[in-house]
């Protein structure tokens, strides 16, 4: 590949007009040319505000914007050299921790993380270790822990289970569970299962897993079999839903059943990314060898995290929002968000060609499908209808927009959907224009005499697991 040009109006008399691709440039520049460089070539990353695939937050306010500034040299991991940061990730998790009805806030174990992938590799950590503990006091083998899941689990779930030698158990996804739902799990788990993983807010579809469902059948099995099987709940993004828009629904640690809660800060936590939470329903929940101890103002700090150094200003931000939205703001924001998602929904619903995949949003998350879809073709030519999903998703891109389409996991996998993430700075007025994009979208494929070369051939199909 060849050399970065510099565009000659930027560049200065001796200055380098080009920069190597792939290394380290010999001479370097002055700051304002490298500056000029990078921005201009960050300016080809997509528009964050019509990109309606990630749950990552893209907008902060001014103040927030202003503080992150100011902190963003600071390290997580530094506790002495900055003990106040460190003082308000202790209080941010406490007040996460009585958000999710922890037992006792005050003596429990938390921590932020750099997102949910981390978090959920700390949740899986501990309850492999608990019980590995279990089974060495009563001389039993630690060989071959397992874990449940949906099959539909984010892919740090599965990186969990290579990474730390756990084997995964998936439950398939199907038409009549299109969920986790507890239904059949007496023949999934063992006296070598490690735990249940239950998702709030399925990254596929947005639909919460019913977690008192499968702690009830949880207590079934352990009245039968003898089998005492807790549960991580994966709420990356229902962890900042549910307590503010769904106030009565037991998913938390009012469960007893509950050991441990993740959520991303950079997700409903409205934070910039980089973001992560978990927290332990007790101290017990969190095995004490996985805990270690840093030098903090001259005491000692529990910590655990996978990584040593990492920025500490989002877990300001994350302060920042609890301090200026309240709880009162989060239900509006949170409320406002989900108003839209209803709209999008509704008249997507209405649509001829589509068909929801759940009646309602439980995040402000949705996934349809094509009717009457020729499943392996993303929703083929059934109907009369020259193109796919992977089209429509095509087509919409033309116009700024980013909607996915992809197939859903195992056993659902010869089946495509598009989803919809609305995030807050998704206004009311941004939806109307994508409906109307939408429609003219739709309205072009209609129109085609044939389909287009990659419906043909069964074209796309990659896996997505943002
Ligand atoms: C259910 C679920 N778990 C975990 C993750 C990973 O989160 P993060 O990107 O914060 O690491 C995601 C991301 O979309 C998710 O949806």
């Amino acid at each position: 590949m060849s050399d970065l040009e510099l565009n000659p109006l930027f560049a200065r008399a001796d200055e380098v007009t080009s920069f190597p691709r792939h290394r380290i440039p010999e001479v370097g520049s002055l700051p304002e040319t490298a500056y000029q460089l990078i921005h201009d070539e960050a300016m080809l990353d997509g528009n964050a505000r019509m990109n309606l695939a990630t749950f990552v937050g893209t907008w902060m306010d001014d103040y927030a914007d202003r503080l992150y500034s100011e902190a963003f040299d600071k390290n997580m991991i530094d506790k002495d050299e900055y003990p106040a940061t460190a003082e308000i990730e202790d209080r941010c998790w406490r007040m996460i921790a009585r958000l999710w009805n922890a037992p006792d806030p005050d003596h429990t174990l938390g921590t932020s993380t750099v997102g949910s992938s981390e978090a959920c590799m700390l949740g899986g950590l501990a309850l492999k270790r608990r019980w590995q503990h279990g089974r060495r006091e009563t001389g039993k083998s630690t060989e071959r822990p397992n874990i449940v899941l949906s099959s539909a689990v984010q892919v740090c779930w599965e990186k969990f289970c290579n990474y730390f030698e756990v084997e995964p158990r998936y439950v398939p996804v199907s038409e009549e569970h299109r969920v986790l739902d507890g239904h059949d799990l007496d023949s999934y788990v063992d006296e070598n299962t490690i735990g249940v993983v239950v998702i709030m807010g399925v990254t596929y579809t947005g639909m919460y897993e019913p977690v008192a469902e499968i702690a009830e059948a949880l207590d079934e099995i352990q009245s039968r079999r003898g089998l005492d099987i807790r549960i991580h709940v994966d709420a990356a993004s229902g962890g900042m839903i549910a307590p503010f828009l769904q106030p009565d629904l037991e998913w938390d640690f009012r469960l007893p059943r509950v050991a441990s809660i993740n959520t991303s800060g950079h997700k409903y936590g409205l934070v910039y990314p980089g973001l992560g939470w978990i927290v332990w329903r007790t101290r017990e929940d969190l095995p004490e060898d996985l805990i270690f101890r840093v030098s903090y103002l001259g005491g000692d700090m529990p910590t655990l995290a996978l990584n040593f150094s990492r920025p500490g200003a989002q877990v300001l931000l994350q302060y920042y929002l609890f301090l200026q939205l309240g709880m009162d703001g989060y239900r509006r924001v949170q409320g406002a968000t989900m108003d839209v998602a209803r709209y999008l929904a509704g008249e997507i619903g209405k649509m001829p060609d589509f068909e929801l995949w759940s009646d309602d949003p439980d995040i402000p998350v949705f996934a349809w499908r094509l009717v009457g879809e020729d499943a392996r073709t993303g929703g083929g030519v059934r109907r009369g209808r020259k193109w796919t999903l992977y089209d429509l998703s095509d087509r919409l891109r033309m116009h700024g927009w980013q909607v996915p389409a992809y197939p859903m996991p195992d056993n659902l996998s010869d089946m495509t959907v598009q989803r919809i993430v609305v995030r807050n700075g998704m206004s009311h007025d941004l939806a109307t224009l994508f409906v109307r994009d939408l429609r003219t979208c739709v309205h072009y494929l209609d129109g085609l005499d044939a389909p287009l070369p990659s419906s043909a051939v069964g074209g796309h199909g990659t896996g997505f697991h943002h």
